[in-house]
């Protein structure tokens, strides 16, 4: 945190380690809400947070990203906040979008947490795996957002061992020990054999970093190539995370969920119905509901090898149009 974000933490009061940022996610609402305190969510938003919040007795409030560059609006978010409003939750690099929210979107939101006195909660799961030579900033790192920022990370995507169930959360003193009090409650500790190895993890030096970006930026440039030559353009390419959030052509007749089942039964390749990633607006102006069942998201956190594979069957379904035939 010092060397990449400039931020002093104290590892003896300021950390709590979990199981996966999961549980510092969940443990994070346990500790901070009382029941009926609204948490701000970005729409679409990476499933679990909606769950968590609910279980801790919180109320989520959806804040729409506007399709197809995912941007997102001021006033949408100012009309988000209300008395009940504790604190909102970013995850960027985003799952499901691949979207990094900018300096700009970064300081509108720390200048609504201060202003609206909000807990903000980060998810950075992503944080290097970030392409074009973009740097990855921490809200916390903007000015006055460390005394209210809760950031959690993991090991899961950066050293590519989700199963080790080690990640943390990194807060004030006092938010951190209520953290680390809930965690010994419901999982007593992470895994301590895989604590060890993640202080070797940590330590990697920057070559790793860089070749882990590397890989996956090729990864991401040769499935975004291979979906445009299917007849499946995608409009925003993702600077981060490992995943393509792909529309579906509007001459499309399935639904994301048809698509998906065709996919697999014809082609033996899967990929994620985008609907369970958004959820009903709370705002009745909003259109969500005009796109929620467009959308797919395709993962490309696989081999060179399973990549070529999976598209060379998705290729062997193009018709003569050059699109794949049930598109
Ligand atoms: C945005 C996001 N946060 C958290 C997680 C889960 O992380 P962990 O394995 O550390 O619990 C995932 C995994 O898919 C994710 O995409």
């Amino acid at each position: 945190m010092k060397q990449i974000h400039g931020l002093d933490v104290d590892p003896a009061t300021d950390i709590a380690i979990c199981c996966g940022q999961t549980e510092a996610f969940s443990a994070a609402m346990f500790a901070i809400l009382n029941p009926g305190d609204e948490v701000i969510l970005f729409d679409p938003s990476f499933e679990t947070y909606e769950t968590c919040i609910l279980i801790a007795g919180g109320v989520p409030v959806y804040v729409a990203l506007d399709p197809p560059y995912w941007t997102l609006d001021e006033v949408k978010l100012s009309n988000a906040f209300t008395a009940k409003t504790k604190a909102l939750v970013l995850n960027s690099p985003h799952n499901p979008t691949g979207k990094v929210f900018n300096m700009d979107e970064l300081g509108l939101i720390a200048e609504y947490c201060r202003t609206k006195d909000c807990i903000a909660i980060t998810d950075e799961v992503y944080e290097y795996i970030i392409y074009d030579n973009e740097p990855h900033i921490s809200l916390a790192s903007l000015p006055g957002m460390q005394k209210r920022t809760i950031v959690t990370s993991s090991l899961s995507k950066t050293y590519s061992v989700t199963g080790w169930r080690v990640g943390w959360a990194i807060a004030p003193s006092c938010v951190a020990f209520a953290i680390r009090n809930i965690h010994t409650k419901v999982t007593d500790s992470a895994p301590a054999p895989f604590q060890e190895a993640a202080v070797t993890a940590l330590k990697s030096p920057p070559e790793y970093y860089n070749s882990l970006r590397e890989d996956y930026e090729s990864k991401r440039d040769f499935v975004y190539k291979s979906l445009w030559k299917m007849g499946i353009h995608v409009d925003f390419k993702p600077s981060g995370s490992f995943f393509i959030f792909a529309a579906l052509p509007e001459t499309c007749k399935l639904t994301d969920v048809e698509f998906v089942e065709e996919l697999i039964k014809q082609a033996g390749v899967v990929a994620v119905p985008g609907c369970g990633f958004f959820h009903t607006s709370n705002d009745s102006s909003e259109n969500v509901t005009t796109y929620y069942n467009q959308y797919i998201r395709f993962a490309f956190c696989k081999s060179d090898a399973t990549l070529t594979s999976a598209v060379q069957k998705m290729q062997q379904l193009v018709d003569a149009s050059g699109h794949l035939k049930f598109l």
